[in-house]
């Protein structure tokens, strides 16, 4: 995989995101309070709401706009709702933030 390094890990608060520019728009990376780390695609699968702007708790965020729930890991919408947003491995090596770019698809 082509690791690329975006931040280091204080740089994005505990629940908090940052977003980055990605080839085909912006990528979400969420920091959840276990210190985790995930990327999703900046875009709801409902309406296309900046989940970077959501509430995380757990290993999930709220939409802003509808709160649908979307697992951090999967971009899966939870049930009853269905949708999922694209994601992306990501890792923390010696305190850096990594994100692999995947593609659609
Ligand atoms: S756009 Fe995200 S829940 Fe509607």
């Amino acid at each position: 995989m082509n690791w690329l390094d975006i931040c280091a890990l204080e740089e994005i608060n505990a629940l908090g995101s940052r977003i980055i520019k990605g080839p085909k728009g912006d990528i979400a990376i969420f920091r959840t309070s276990d210190d985790q780390v995930f990327a999703l695609d900046d875009r709801c699968p409902h309406k296309g709401g900046p989940l970077s702007q959501g509430l995380i708790y757990g290993r999930r965020v709220a939409c802003p706009l509808h709160n649908w729930q979307i697992d951090l890991e999967s971009g899966a919408a939870q049930a009853p709702d269905v949708g999922c947003a694209h994601h992306h491995p990501t890792r923390v090596e010696s305190g850096r933030v990594q994100l692999a770019l995947r593609e659609a698809g």
